[in-house]
Order: C-alpha cells, then structure tokens, then sequence
C-alpha cells in the first residue's frame, strides 16, 4: 500500500522538483497539495500548484489554498531572486484552466487526517503555517497524524536565511514552533543534511535528456535556481531541499537521525527562526523551555549521492 502524504508547498523550483519526484514514485499516493507563501506569495503558489498538475497529467490530485500571512506577523514577501518572479524560473506558464477546492488548506488537511487516522503524513516544505492553523483548529490531528516531514531547521549548521536561520522556519517561527511541540512523529529534515545533497550541473543535465512533461518542465525551469546557487554559494549545482524530505519518507534508512527536543526561537532576536535542539541527556531536555516537550527526529546525516540518484531514477521511470 503507498503512503498517503499531503505536500505542502510554496512552489518554487526545488518544490517543483519535490512534487514530481513524489508524483513519480509508487510508494507514495499524493492526496493532495496545501499551498503557503514563502517563494512566492499564497496567491501565486497556488497557481503554480495548480499549473504544476495540469502539466502533470494529474488534475485528480485536489489543491488547497493557505494561509497569506505568518500566525503572529505579516508575510516579509517572496524571493523571486532565488526562484524567479513567476516562482517557476521565469519561464511564465499560462494561466491554469483547474480550480481549487472550496477548503482551506488547514480544513483540507484536518479532514483528510481525521477520516484516515494513521494513515495521512504531511510533508511540508515551506511555511509550517497551514500545519500550525490546522492544528489549532482540530489539535487530535497531532494523535492522528502517521508523521510529519518538514523540510525546514539547522540544527547543527548555518541557516540560509540569516546567518542564524532556515528560510522556511525563519518565515514563520511561531508556527513552526507549535508544530515541533506536537506530540506525535515529528521529522525535521534540515539543512544538516540537504546541504549534503548536491546534484550537480551534470546531473541537472540528464533532466533535458529525460523524455516525460514533469522532466522537461524541471528542465525548463531549473537554470534560474542553479545560477542563483552559483552566484550565492559558488557551486555548479544545486542543494536539494524539498526533494530530501520527500526521499526521507519513501526510504528513511538513507538518513541518520537523533531524537532532540527542538525549540523555535520565536523572539525578534538575531537567531529569530534558528531550531533550538536540546542535545545532550535527559538533563537538559528538562530545562526550560525544552522541558516537556516531545523528541523530535532531526536527520543529522544523509547518504546524498543515493538521494540524487534515486530522485533521477524515479524521473526516468
Ligand atoms: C527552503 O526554502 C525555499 O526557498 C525552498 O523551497 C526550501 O523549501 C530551503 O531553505
Ligand atoms: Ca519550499
């Protein structure tokens, strides 16, 4: 039976990149997407959502709109610098012709988990403001839930952000963390390991030569977003984010992970959206503010080249 999982995107090139790896892999049956500002604004990540699977074929697949703004702030705006003005590499597709449904995406996700206990994993890769709304509107989804995989923190590392912060949490601290507080299976797939998956411009390549709608899309739009990396970091490549929480579900033993109480800072402080985690004993998961908080997985490793070639593999497929 494939995993049921809802993604929760603000797309966005590598988000792109995260739904048709997962639209492509048969352990996995995507019930839906939830969409959040981040890349780009609300408004325009469901466009593309709903663009995203019209060129997919897979118009069957319902889409819900999200929040517009943080819980406690309003939205600091889009990066078009990282994913293009039309959060697609500025390759600006046509309007949809598909809808979305009449629920937000905080209503979608609670129903869906509510009438399949156990069975729905959430993979958010933006903004965990849907998640946070959800779970304030119905908190048993935190006992329904079979997990949440977030692509979002540093634990250990930098942030890309700041210096101190992950783009998604930095984009809603307060959300991100009520959802690292929920009780139930909580994975944070972070920067300490999607800095540890890079595809490089050989590998980008290969998409061109693949010959299926979601591969010559990624193709079309995926140079925009290598170049920013260039620029920015001085590599001919890529990191893969969203992707990596998505390979995280389909086979979790290419990660190593630890079990840490993880805090958000949620202050207007230079480590505002900086993941907190409690390391070390018992001890100082008692301390405040980590006291009774539940563990949450944190992916510290990763087998990186076996996530790329996986990716690559399914979109030949
Ligand atoms: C995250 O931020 C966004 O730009 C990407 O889509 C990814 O979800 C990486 O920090
Ligand atoms: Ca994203």
């Amino acid at each position: 039976m494939p995993r049921k999982i809802i993604i929760d995107t603000d797309p966005g090139v590598d988000d792109t990149m995260a739904i048709y790896f997962a639209l492509k892999s048969p352990e996995l049956e995507v019930i839906g997407l939830t969409t959040i500002f981040g890349n780009v604004t609300t408004e325009l990540a469901t466009t593309n959502a709903l663009r995203l699977l019209e060129i997919a074929g897979r118009t069957d697949i319902p889409v819900a709109r999200g929040a517009d703004d943080p819980v406690a702030v309003p939205f600091g705006g889009p990066v078009a610098f990282v994913h293009g003005e039309d959060g697609q590499g500025n390759v600006f597709l046509p309007p949809p012709t598909t809808q979305v449904i009449d629920q937000s995406a905080a209503q979608f996700i609670v129903e869906q988990i509510m009438s399949q206990p156990g069975q729905v994993t959430l993979v958010p890769v933006g903004p965990l403001t849907n998640i946070a709304l959800a779970l304030r509107l119905e908190p048993r989804i935190a006992q329904h839930v079979q997990e949440v995989v977030i692509m979002g923190g540093n634990a250990l590392g930098p942030g890309n952000a700041t210096p101190s912060a992950e783009a998604n949490i930095h984009n809603d601290p307060e959300a991100a963390d009520v959802v690292f507080g929920a009780p139930r299976k909580v994975t944070m797939v972070g920067l300490d390991v999607t800095h540890k998956v890079f595809m490089s411009d050989a590998h980008l390549a290969e998409y061109g030569r693949i010959n299926n709608p979601l591969a010559q899309h990624i193709a079309r739009i995926v140079p925009f977003y290598r170049d920013f990396f260039h620029e920015r970091s001085q590599i001919d490549g890529i990191w893969v984010h969203d992707s990596s929480a998505v390979a995280y579900v389909i086979d979790p033993g290419l990660f190593k992970t630890e079990q840490w109480p993880v805090r958000v800072d949620a202050n207007d402080s230079i480590s505002r959206g900086k993941t907190w985690p409690a390391i070390g004993d018992t001890d100082r998961h008692n301390l405040e503010p980590w006291h009774n908080r539940p563990r949450v997985n944190v992916c510290v490793d990763v087998q990186g080249d076996k996530v790329v070639e996986m990716e690559l593999a399914r979109m030949r497929s």
